[in-house]
């Protein structure tokens, strides 16, 4: 975190603790993601989001090493993030894609500078050289959530997503992680990317 941290998040980071999420964090994460969904400038999914999917989901990245994380305020959950492969194909192996996401009532509170650097290290260590996210280009928060955290912009997808009756583009942010790509990569833990 940087130098120039501000008195919210400076109090955030003594009360919330960010930590791998287990599978008893699996409501609230629905939850969280639930409140999103239905009128946020994230993802837009007409279909509820049941647990088990979100416990398949969770399976699958950890099967794989990829971090999912919780934020934890008083011993409730108040946001989380997670990392999935950019894509399949075994060439892009060191590349991931993440969200975040932060309960309503916690919004611009600090949580989200907690939550994303700490992603961002379990996702070095997991040997991952490029992060990226694709963002709401009217999604303010998030795209400044990110500039503070090292992601610069890298594309913008025009009329690449429809909801709420209107067309809407996508920021693709990416940041390096790690030796990004000054070095030959390590190996990760795993080998299969599908
Ligand atoms: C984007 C999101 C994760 C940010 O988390 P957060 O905990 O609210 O953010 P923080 O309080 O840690 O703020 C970090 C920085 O983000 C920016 N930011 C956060 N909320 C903002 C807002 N409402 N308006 C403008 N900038 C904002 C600021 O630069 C802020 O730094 P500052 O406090 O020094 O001004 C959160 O707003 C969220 O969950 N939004 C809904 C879901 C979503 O859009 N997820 C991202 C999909 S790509």
């Amino acid at each position: 975190m940087d130098g120039a941290m501000s008195d919210a998040v400076r109090e955030t980071s003594r009360d919330v603790s960010v930590r791998p999420s287990t599978e008893t964090d699996v409501p609230a994460m629905v939850a969280i993601y639930t409140h999103h969904i239905t009128r946020g400038l994230g993802e837009f999914d007409p279909e509820p989001m049941h647990a088990d999917d979100i416990k398949r989901r969770r399976k699958n990245m950890l099967r794989r090493r990829l971090p999912h994380l919780v934020a934890e305020r008083g011993g409730a959950v108040v946001g989380y993030a997670y990392a999935v492969p950019f894509r399949k194909r075994p060439a892009y192996r060191y590349a991931v894609k993440h969200s975040i996401y932060v309960h309503s009532e916690h919004l611009h509170s600090g949580i989200g500078r907690l939550l994303l650097p700490a992603l961002i290290d379990a996702c070095t260590s997991a040997g991952f050289r490029q992060m990226f996210a694709y963002i709401d280009a009217d999604n303010t928060a998030s795209q400044k959530l990110h500039e503070v955290h090292g992601f610069r912009r890298v594309g913008l997808l025009e009329g690449v997503g429809f909801k709420y009756g209107t067309w809407t583009d996508s920021l693709l942010m990416q940041r390096a992680i790690g030796d990004g790509a000054t070095t030959p990569p390590t190996e990760l833990a795993y080998s299969r990317t599908t």
